[in-house]
């Protein structure tokens, strides 16, 4: 069988790569950059190793392409292109009805159209479904069916083969069709009785994240207020062996889920009519928490950071990914220098951002710590400056949430 991945980023490449052992891959991408440096052989997404790229392309079982039509033979096509936020932080499914054009020009045989990118519910049913059919001159009658993707990346204790998959399709035949594909690689298939409801969980599993973070980054601050360690709190609450799970404050949430997901919900549940006041709220929470951080750090540096050095300590939105999107530390450089601080930032994963590069991990006034990779030594974050606020809880003997 010879299957497209329309997208070759964090989710589109990783499932390219598992589905290489079973299946023929076209990866369809229209960024000709990424093509290029996947057809030689690098990949550029944590997890994905480039000797497993290169062993299927050797195989002749993978290459990348620009070019739609490469896509005219396969039998399934998967997307997995980005669900992003409009300005006025709508849902944009430009990217979805750009892959559905792709789709519809290009593949005239019926396949298996499978959606992996996070939407909200009745996206496969309302957009994509009749988005193909309207691109598509002949009306070739595919079939569809919806797997939310759950990579991790970067984690190595949960992959394709032993996170459990949720699948629905819009038919009987679509939804044996997805197992048969998914059951070489996957182990646990979990199937939904719609569509909507895959959708729907994927979006909630998010949300469950975002509004327990923002929970926990509230509770820091009270914890502050109140004279009290939230670590040792958190840690004291944990002991209960049910009921609870602990989650950790930081500075902000991001990545391309937790800050997006929940508002697609939000959007939904509005149009809807219903309430979403937990996820509206939890969300302002996450993105105020960055300016509570240069509250404290300007609070404890004599009331003003104008003309003050201030290193910002790891810019990816997680440790041990290069992925910036979204992340929490661009608001606290925001706030920073809009106090007046002269702003640089260490982060030797990511290296280029925004024009600039990462700085040497010493000489500042004040350092702020918001992401731990683990190849940063923490007696190294401890020494470099005279004065380090850490959001992350990992450090000791300094301040910090
Ligand atoms: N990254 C994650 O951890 C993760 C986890 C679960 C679900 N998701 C969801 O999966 C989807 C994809 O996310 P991602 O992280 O892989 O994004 P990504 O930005 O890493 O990759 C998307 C790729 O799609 C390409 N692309 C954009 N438009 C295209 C088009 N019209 N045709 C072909 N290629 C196109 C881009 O060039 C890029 O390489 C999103 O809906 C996201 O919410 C992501």
């Amino acid at each position: 069988m010879k299957i497209g991945v329309i997208g070759q980023g964090y989710v589109g490449l990783t499932i390219s790569a598992f589905a290489g052992e079973f299946y023929e891959v076209v990866g369809f991408d229209n960024n000709q950059r990424i093509v290029d440096q996947l057809n030689s052989g690098v990949s550029h997404i944590e997890g994905v190793e480039n000797s497993d790229l290169q062993k299927w392309i050797k195989a002749g079982r993978y290459h990348a392409t620009t070019v739609g039509i490469d896509l005219s033979g396969v039998d399934l096509i998967v997307i997995a292109v980005p669900t992003p936020l409009t300005k006025d932080r709508q849902p944009d499914l430009s990217y979805i009805e750009a892959a559905c054009k792709t789709v519809g020009e290009n593949v005239q045989k019926p396949v298996l159209v499978v959606n992996e990118s996070t939407s909200f519910p009745g996206t496969l049913r309302n957009y994509i479904k009749p988005a193909i059919e309207r691109y598509s001159k002949n009306k070739v009658d595919h079939l569809y069916a919806i797997s939310p993707e759950r990579v991790d990346p970067g984690r190595s204790d949960f992959n394709q083969r032993n996170t459990p998959r949720l699948y629905a399709g819009l038919t009987l035949e679509a939804s044996r069709k997805t197992r048969e594909f998914y059951s070489k690689f996957c182990d646990n298939l979990v199937e939904v009785s719609s569509p909507e409801v895959a959708e729907a969980a994927k979006l909630f599993e998010n949300t469950f994240r975002q509004v327990n973070i923002a929970l926990v980054n509230e509770f820091a601050q009270i914890a502050h207020s109140l004279g009290i360690s939230v670590h040792e709190t958190l840690d004291a609450a944990n002991t209960k062996p049910y009921g609870f799970m602990k989650f950790t404050p930081s500075a902000g949430v991001g990545g391309h889920c937790i800050p997006v997901d929940p508002t697609y919900l939000a959007a939904v549940a509005e149009n809807h009519g219903a309430p979403a006041t937990f996820i509206r709220r939890a969300n302002e929470v996450n993105i105020e928490m960055s300016e509570y951080v240069v509250d404290r750090v300007q609070a404890d540096n004599g009331g003003s950071l104008e003309g003050k050095s201030v290193l910002v300590v790891g810019v990816a939105y997680k440790p041990n990914v290069a992925d910036v999107r979204e992340t929490a530390a661009e608001l606290v450089i925001e706030h920073l220098r809009g106090r007046g601080a002269v702003v640089s930032w260490h982060d030797d994963v990511v290296k280029n951002w925004k024009g600039e590069i990462s700085s040497p991990l010493s000489g500042a006034d004040i350092a702020v710590v918001v992401t731990m990779h683990d190849l940063v030594k923490a007696p190294d974050v401890v020494a470099s400056a005279p004065y380090v606020f850490d959001t992350t809880g990992k450090l000791k003997g300094v301040h910090g949430l």
